[in-house]
């Protein structure tokens, strides 16, 4: 009887086993988001939002934004829902590539303001329980930093603090020869000849940023004391600039192989050349280690690494692994580099490009989404101002770590800068003809605060770079004010993904085809979200349950919609069905699934 009994029970669980198995596979695996975290540390929690410090806003009317201009909209940053800030460089810097050309890694930049503006930032920042990330800039000093001038000097210990090399010889002019071909990623030789010392010095970026010598102990000394200088101060973290550039080889009589499909015929242009030397070395994965054990000796730190443009193998080792844990997370590129504009955006790429992350994730790892940066043109101009919310609620409501472009949020578009204008050193070293192609002004533009003068960025007369002509429509106040509008949909998205379903439920992507795409996120005890997306530029009308991987129930609420939809059928509350769903071009629509009775 009690076998009996044993084998009943054992039947029943194999039975509800097979059910729970079968669910799961359905609309989703365990592996489907995330690992199950019993705390999440803050970086899990928040929006990372990224602040152009010379744009946010200026407080003393010389046209450039800065440190009090930043804290003046501490209550901003707090009213938009995101947890943290990560701030572009304030460094000392002659600003040749707009700070990230750094004289004193443990000082401010008097644009910006002093020691005390940014501590009064801090302050009000942690006052309103936002996070402070800093942008640490490895792989280069400022050719002005008091480092490089006794470099140059040959003045110990700073002699090999730079990647000096002898010329590969002379020309029938006398000129001195790069040691090898290596080009710089803003065009031309990778090398700069001092007369002073008679040698090159290598600088992946402008010769005014000289690459720092990472085979030299004191240099990585140096560097680690920068963190604890700033994690002394408070600070909660990094975003690492440019790790990928740390190391070259070091055997510098070595040419880089022209690469087979760069696009480019042009020998100067970074593309040309296939940067087997130059890129992703092994000892960098060591110096990242140094950087998490410095961090690891304060509480609740978080390390955010920029990878761009490598292959997904290779920017997932920067998430290192159990025994050797590196930075909480690389930036996720994938939505800019594989979807460039609105004729790549369909649902089927939004499910590769999505997959492609989630797949290639270690285990245990943490996703991140970044739609765009100070580097990358606005999102509106790559896919359409129609797209903006619909991109936005994907990036806020998926599993991980949303990063938002500080502008994005009201939807700014790219400013058209003059070639007379033009800043961006990348920008200027390809000439008139071509400057329009790589400069990153367009999307550093100033701030849209309101329609007063320079849309109430400065009180001052001028800005740095043009203020887009298009704000007296496209503003912070017009879009507070507005019954509907991208900033008030990207607030209700801040407080919406702090529900259980997004914070921890699972994903599925029950619909995906050429024009639509869906998310839905469910956890059991809670109700289920279907976040739908019309990546085409028509209407579309769509029948969900043709199209579902899953079982959908008949109808649901609409929470949230693009701006863009004025049809009195989906006002956030209405019913909507599923069979008939009508989405206009670029639409998110954010639903909530009603359970059958
Ligand atoms: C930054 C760029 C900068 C470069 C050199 C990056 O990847 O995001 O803005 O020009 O590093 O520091």
């Amino acid at each position: 009887m009690a076998n009996k009994a044993a084998y009943g029970a054992l039947f029943a669980l194999l039975f509800l086993s097979a059910i729970f198995v079968t669910v799961i596979c359905i609309i989703g695996s365990p592996r489907d988001g995330l690992a199950h975290h019993e705390s999440f540390p803050f970086w899990q929690r928040t929006i990372v939002y990224q602040v152009y410090p010379r744009s946010l806003g200026d407080s003393d009317g010389d046209g450039a934004g800065d440190l009090r201009g930043i804290s003046s909209k501490a209550d901003y940053l707090h009213g938009l829902g995101v947890g943290t800030v990560w701030l572009s460089p304030v460094y000392p810097s002659p600003m040749a590539d707009f700070g990230y050309d750094i004289a004193d890694f443990v000082g401010i930049d008097p644009l910006f303001g002093t020691m005390a503006d940014f501590e009064e930032l801090r302050a009000a920042l942690h006052d309103r329980g936002l996070k402070l990330m800093m942008d640490f800039v490895p792989n280069h000093s400022s050719d002005e930093h008091q480092w490089f001038a006794k470099s140059k000097r040959r003045e110990e210990p700073y002699t090999d603090y730079y990647v000096w090399a002898d010329p590969k010889g002379f020309n029938e002019t006398g000129q001195p020869i790069p040691p090898n071909n290596w080009l710089s990623v803003f065009r031309g030789s990778a090398w700069t000849w001092v007369e002073e010392r008679q040698q090159f010095y290598y600088h992946q970026f402008l010769a005014k940023q000289p690459d720092l010598n990472y085979r030299n102990e004191r240099v990585r000394e140096e560097m680690k004391n920068v963190l604890r200088f700033w994690l002394d101060k408070g600070v909660d973290g990094f975003r690492v600039d440019a790790i990928t550039h740390l190391f070259e080889v070091q055997d510098l009589s070595q040419d880089e192989p022209v690469a087979s499909h760069s696009g480019t015929d042009d020998p100067l242009d970074y593309g040309y050349l296939n940067h087997t030397l130059t890129l992703n070395q092994p000892e960098t994965f060591t110096v990242v280690k140094e950087w998490r054990d410095v961090l690891d000796q304060y509480p609740d730190k978080a390390m955010i690494i920029e990878v761009f443009g490598e292959e997904i193998e290779e920017v997932m080792k920067y998430y290192g692994n159990d025994s050797v844990p590196l930075a909480d997370f690389p930036f996720n590129f994938l939505l800019i580099e594989h979807l460039r504009n609105r004729s790549d955006l369909t649902g089927f790429a939004l499910k590769d490009t999505i997959d492609l992350w989630m797949d290639n994730m270690p285990e245990g790892k943490w996703p991140n989404w970044v739609l765009g940066n100070h580097d990358y043109g606005r999102v509106a101009s790559r896919f359409g101002t129609d797209a903006v919310d619909a991109l936005n609620m994907l990036v806020l409501l998926l599993p991980g770590t949303p990063v938002t472009y500080n502008g994005e949020e009201i939807g700014m578009v790219n400013t058209f800068i003059s070639w007379e204008d033009t800043q961006d050193p990348q920008g200027c070293r390809y000439g008139p003809e071509h400057y329009q192609e790589f400069s990153r002004d367009p999307e550093r533009t100033p701030m849209q605060w309101d329609n007063t003068s320079f849309a109430g960025f400065t009180k001052g007369n001028s800005t740095w770079l043009p203020v887009n002509e298009n704000y007296k429509e496209v503003n912070v106040k017009a879009q507070l004010q507005a019954e509907e509008s991208h900033l008030k949909i990207y607030k209700e998205l801040a407080a919406l993904r702090k529900e259980e379903p997004f914070v921890r439920g699972h994903v599925a992507y029950p619909v995906v085809t050429f024009e639509i795409f869906s998310v839905m996120r469910y956890l059991e005890g809670y109700e289920s979200y279907l976040l739908v997306i019309n990546t085409s530029e028509g209407e579309v009308e769509v029948d969900l349950h043709h199209h579902s991987n899953v079982e959908l129930p008949p109808s649901a609420v609409v929470i949230l919609r693009s701006v863009t939809d004025t049809s009195n059928s989906t006002v956030p509350g209405s019913v909507v069905k599923l069979s008939e769903l009508i989405l206009v071009p670029g639409e998110g629509l954010l639903l909530n699934l009603i359970e059958e009775e």
